[in-house]
């Protein structure tokens, strides 16, 4: 892809997201260019040491405000993102948001139309989406290489329960987790959703229950001609991290299996046997991380259009917010 100049990035949060987009962003994507890093907390020393003699600030301001930055990356808790984007819009920057841009349906309508009004770029990060296998399904159903749509089965299981305190500010397992699967299932069937009936439960650890959240979720989402998406999360699988996917439609069935270690099958005298899955979101979705963030930088830089919309991140977040409803009071939430 070609630009008429590098997109100059200000990259905000060096956590578990900010340090996977900064490696792309150095590394990979050549549109870019990293013109500024911001972490509140992160020791200057440490960050030259392991990433080179960028211009790192603990202020976020320092580095949103910079003139020649194009665009920010803001990949800090999503307890921080709706001030952190409202800044950068304010200073005339595109904005790439982790998911989710906000807890609050108001606070994220709010940004979006704010990014619209300025003329700016606001993409939040729906990564699954550009998985090479995940896309490859998107491509067959949209081209109806399976026919009309019936079914889409997606399962979601992390390896591990997060930490307590991070499940105390997630904004619950629907909105944090699910959301992925949510936005998934819209995506791959590009049907309009008119209904959501959630049930959720805490099985495996009593202190997520005491954090308020709940560690087991099945989501039933009905589409316009009366279609169906199944949803199944748990945050605890014992092997590994649990990423497949079902399509069924009137002409045939796609199905996405997990990525595992190795590929090797070895029959024995007591079973037969595979690698694990690979472990985590780290390992599993590498190349969708990539892939966003190259499809930002060209939209930013070629001033295209966002490969997710802002209908897409509304509507992502109005489902997520019905599944807990629908939890909650036991029956079927509609969807205007
Ligand atoms: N797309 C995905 O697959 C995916 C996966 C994990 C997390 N996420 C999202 O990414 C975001 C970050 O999650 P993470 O796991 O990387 O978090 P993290 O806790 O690993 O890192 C967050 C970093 O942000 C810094 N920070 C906190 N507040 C800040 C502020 N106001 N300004 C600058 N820096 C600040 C912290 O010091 C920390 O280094 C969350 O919104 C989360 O929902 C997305």
């Amino acid at each position: 892809m070609q630009y008429h100049k590098p997109v100059h990035i200000a990259l905000i949060g060096l956590g578990r997201m900010g340090k996977i987009h900064l490696r792309h962003l150095l590394n990979a994507i050549p549109g870019a260019s990293v013109a500024a890093v911001s972490d509140t907390l992160y020791i200057e020393d440490n960050f030259r040491n392991e990433f080179g003699n960028f211009l790192f600030t603990n202020h976020p301001t320092d580095a949103i405000a910079r003139p020649e930055v194009d665009a920010v990356v803001i990949c800090t808790p999503t307890s921080s993102h709706a001030a952190l984007v409202e800044e950068a819009i304010e200073a005339g920057k595109h904005v790439f948001c982790e998911k989710p841009l906000d807890l609050s349906l108001e606070v994220t309508k709010k940004l979006l139309r704010k990014a619209e009004e300025a003329g700016l770029k606001l993409m939040v990060g729906f990564n699954r989406r550009f998985d090479p296998d995940f896309l490859q399904a998107r491509q067959s159903t949209a081209t109806g290489r399976i026919g009309n749509l019936q079914i889409i089965k997606i399962t979601n299981r992390d390896p591990a329960i997060p930490p307590i305190e991070f499940i105390k500010t997630s904004g619950g397992m629907f909105m944090d987790f699910s959301i992925h699967d949510i936005d998934m299932a819209r995506y791959i069937m590009n049907k309009k959703v008119v209904e959501v009936y959630a049930k959720g439960l805490v099985f495996m650890d009593k202190a997520v229950e005491e954090a308020g959240d709940i560690d087991t979720a099945l989501i039933t989402l009905t589409f316009e001609d009366g279609t169906y998406a199944v949803i199944d999360n748990s945050r605890k699988a014992v092997y590994g991290y649990d990423q497949r996917l079902e399509v069924f439609g009137d002409g045939g069935m796609i199905q996405v299996e997990n990525n595992l270690y190795h590929r090797n099958i070895v029959f024995d005298s007591s079973g037969i046997h595979q690698a694990l899955p690979l472990n985590s979101f780290t390992e599993r979705y590498i190349q969708s991380y990539l892939k966003e963030m190259e499809l930002f930088v060209d939209a930013v830089g070629n001033n295209t259009g966002l490969p997710v919309s802002h209908e897409d991140i509304i509507m992502a977040t109005i489902i997520a917010y019905a599944a807990r409803q629908s939890m909650k009071e036991g029956s079927p939430v509609s969807i205007r």
